[in-house]
């Protein structure tokens, strides 16, 4: 397969819908973010193998955030594209919905974004088709994925200063106006 050649966002779409059954749900009544995050995972994997002709593995998950309840009996779409390619990496942007088909609701759940490697047969990150992208939507995706990947990287070298700038020693002051006591 030849991988310079760039492949339509519309190749590797995917859409998985599923029931939520009573086994996905908590003592609340509702279904299991997790179960969920699994159905993300899913649809993920699904879109980045198709892009890329590759097993491919998860590296990150960006903007999970469940907003709205979701019931047993609804009916969970996923639906998955390839916002971004980089040399091994794609990032797919998941939009979730879930619909109470007897009601006629639907709710949008949330929108989260997977990175995903291509890995070949000895397991190394391996390079990917380029995209082709056919309208604005899909052109501002590709760069809204660039901006998130840079802020992220920027919030992790931040966190990463915070977590060595530390001052235990001061942690009564620090602490005084938050929701703990200290015991030792
Ligand atoms: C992530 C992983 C592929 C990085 O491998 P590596 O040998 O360090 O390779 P590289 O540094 O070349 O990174 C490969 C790609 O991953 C991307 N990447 C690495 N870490 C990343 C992170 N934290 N977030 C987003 N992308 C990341 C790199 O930017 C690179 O993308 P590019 O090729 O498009 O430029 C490797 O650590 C791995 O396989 N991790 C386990 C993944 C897994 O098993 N997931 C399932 C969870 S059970």
């Amino acid at each position: 397969m030849d991988k310079t050649q760039p492949k339509p966002v519309k190749h590797s779409q995917t859409t998985i819908t599923e029931l939520m059954i009573p086994s996905y749900a908590n003592f609340g009544g509702k279904i299991h973010g997790g179960i969920l995050l699994s159905l993300m995972d899913k649809v993920a994997f699904a879109c980045a193998t198709k892009h890329s002709s590759n097993y491919c593995v998860t590296v990150s998950v960006v903007g999970v955030e469940f907003l709205q309840p979701v019931e047993v009996g609804d009916l969970v779409s996923l639906l998955a594209s390839v916002n971004y390619v980089g040399r091994s990496s794609m990032v797919i942007g998941i939009r979730v919905i879930a619909e109470n088909v007897k009601l006629g609701l639907v709710k949008h759940t949330n929108t989260s974004y997977f990175t995903m490697v291509a890995k070949d047969e000895n397991d190394k990150p391996t390079a990917v088709p380029p995209l082709l992208l056919e309208d604005n939507e899909e052109v501002k995706r590709f760069i809204e994925a660039m901006s998130m990947r840079e802020i992220e990287s920027g919030i992790k070298e931040k966190l990463n200063d915070a977590k060595s700038s530390i001052q235990v020693t001061k942690a009564s002051e620090i602490l005084k106006n938050q929701r703990c006591v200290i015991g030792f």
